[in-house]
């Protein structure tokens, strides 16, 4: 039994880690951190200050400035960067999905990162929620390798680009995944002790209900 869950949900690009995460947000009152949006809310700024993924130095120099927060908003957490909150619209644009993994794949970008994703646990503790459910890509090996529960989406690489094309949204979703998995720094991996989901045949609700019937177990 716990007072305070953390729930971390990895996987590839489009596995269902947020439609899953958000319902058990809203299921338990946890705080659900989209981490996937941060490294898009990083890109997108990057871009904007007309800066491009070869330019590792600058890329390094601009990151000292780019002063990161946090606006709670209902159950999500959204990243602010220097007092704004990123646009969904774009940091979900084509330009930003094309180049996120080029940025998230430089060691001081994910540095960077470290410890204030790990200090959302004390945001949502201080908004008075129950838990927290964190998706990603290395939560449960490097972000929260000590969460209560940890979990690995897997869905085969047709069924998440068919997710993409019915929601109308360019996405080289193989592309990104073999960037993702291959990098040196916090690679997607399914990480020792995480429980593996393969959600190709199941629908959300019962990927939900499979996850929602161990956090519940936790909670007493
Ligand atoms: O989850 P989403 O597909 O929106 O993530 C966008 C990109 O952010 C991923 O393809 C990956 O390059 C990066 N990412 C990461 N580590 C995380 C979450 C996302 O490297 N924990």
């Amino acid at each position: 039994m716990s007072s305070f869950l953390i729930v971390a949900i990895d996987g590839g690009a489009a596995s269902g880690k947020s439609s899953t995460s958000r319902a058990l947000s809203e299921r338990f009152n946890f705080l659900h951190v989209d981490t996937g949006s941060y490294y898009r809310a990083i890109t997108a700024e990057l871009l904007r200050r007309s800066l491009r993924v070869d330019q590792i130095d600058a890329v390094k120099a601009a990151i000292p400035s780019l002063h990161f927060g946090t606006q709670v908003d209902g159950r999500a957490a959204r990243m602010e960067i220097g007092g704004r909150v990123v646009p969904e619209a774009e940091i979900r644009g084509p330009e930003v999905t094309a180049a996120v993994s080029h940025f998230a794949a430089i060691p001081e970008v994910r540095a960077a990162l470290l410890a204030y994703q790990r200090g959302q646990a004390d945001v949502a503790r201080t908004h008075g929620f129950r838990g927290l459910v964190m998706e990603g890509r290395d939560i449960g090996s490097i972000i929260f390798p000590n969460a209560d529960l940890r979990f690995y989406l897997h869905a085969d690489v047709e069924a998440r680009a068919r997710r993409r094309e019915l929601e109308g949204r360019a996405d080289a979703v193989a592309e990104r995944d073999r960037m993702d998995a291959t990098r040196k720094t916090a690679p997607l991996v399914l990480a020792s002790g995480a429980i593996d989901i393969d959600s190709t045949y199941l629908n959300l609700e019962q990927v939900v209900d499979k996850i929602a019937g161990l956090i519940a177990a936790k909670l007493g």
